[in-house]
């Protein structure tokens, strides 16, 4: 099989044995079939699943072919997720707190859409930290793809206080807005206290960041290797835990600067990791052979 596929490619898959995949654009980056394929080889189940290059154009028109091709579940990365919950026939709440999907099941040509992104980032949280995000207080920096999910499933899970920083201060009030009725619970603070949006900037976070125990990266600066870090060291604390969803480079600007300032550090490929297996679970119905997964993700 070609290394990744295209639409015209769709029509000439056998589905035996049961054809998975991850679609995107790019797509060729995706770690997702080294990480899938590994747990459906733990499991012993054979399997197939390519990576599948689709433009925006083409996404509704692939996703009739997998419907019945069939392929029996699919992966979705950037940039297709929002627009693929549009034409899938159910949403798993999941999907809809997220307003995207990166997992479909396909049953007897019944689509259902998931995210695992939110879910797999909790389990992350719980690996790499020890610590459930019901009981922390957040700060979320980005209001995009990452920052949004990761911001909803924070809102689901009911944390006790939630800050969404964004570069652009509109999309982190519009985003909070949205995430505000969960806010309004009995837990000791206030709505308005347990949930803000401010400027990314460091005078604002300075502000905050004494009553944060929990950073979390979900903005696309330190992707690049030259970014310089979202935010120094000298913004950062010894007490804090902070998470970049970054996996590549594996050390981004800001785990550099947290580790200066002697917080504790995780970067993305845990939630590679969870996001994943919760994924495979959905399709088959099994716990997720999490070793062979994690081994396949150090490897690849
Ligand atoms: P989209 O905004 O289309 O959903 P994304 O990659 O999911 O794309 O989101 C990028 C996120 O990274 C946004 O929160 C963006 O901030 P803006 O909303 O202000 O654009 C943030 N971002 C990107 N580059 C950044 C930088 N150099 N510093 C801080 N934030 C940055």
């Amino acid at each position: 099989m070609a290394d990744v596929l295209t639409f015209a490619d769709l029509s000439n898959l056998s589905a035996d044995p049961p054809l998975y995949g991850v679609i995107g654009h790019p797509v060729a980056h995706s770690r997702s079939p080294a990480l899938q394929l590994a747990a459906f080889q733990a499991a012993g189940l054979p399997a197939q699943y390519p990576r599948i290059e689709l433009t925006p154009e083409e996404l509704p028109a692939a996703v009739e072919a997998m419907r019945r091709r069939p392929f029996a579940g699919w992966n979705c990365t950037v940039p297709h997720k929002p627009a693929l919950l549009a034409l899938v026939d159910a949403r798993d709440p999941s999907a809809e707190a997220a307003g995207g999907a990166n997992t479909v099941l396909n049953e007897n040509g019944r689509l259902t859409g998931f995210s695992t992104d939110g879910p797999g980032w909790v389990r992350a949280i719980r690996e790499d930290f020890g610590l459930d995000v019901r009981d922390l207080r957040i700060l979320v920096l980005g209001a995009g793809g990452a920052g949004q999910a990761i911001a909803c499933q924070c809102a689901l899970e009911g944390c006790e206080r939630l800050v969404i920083a964004n570069r652009t201060p509109e999309k982190a009030r519009e985003l909070a807005g949205r995430l505000a009725p969960r806010f309004h619970s009995t837990k000791l603070l206030g709505a308005d206290l347990r949930l803000k949006a401010i400027p990314l900037e460091e005078a604002a976070i300075a502000r905050e960041i004494h009553t944060i125990d929990l950073v979390v990266n979900g903005t696309s600066s330190g992707l690049r290797p030259s970014d310089p870090p979202v935010l120094p060291a000298r913004v950062l604390q010894p007490h804090l835990c902070v998470y970049d969803t970054i996996y590549q480079p594996a050390r981004t600007g800001l785990l550099r600067a947290a580790q200066e300032a002697g917080a504790r550090t995780a970067n993305g490929l845990s939630m590679l990791l969870h996001q994943g297996a919760l994924a495979w679970e959905i399709w088959t119905g099994r716990p997720a052979p999490l070793d062979a997964m994690r081994l396949a993700l150090q490897q690849n």
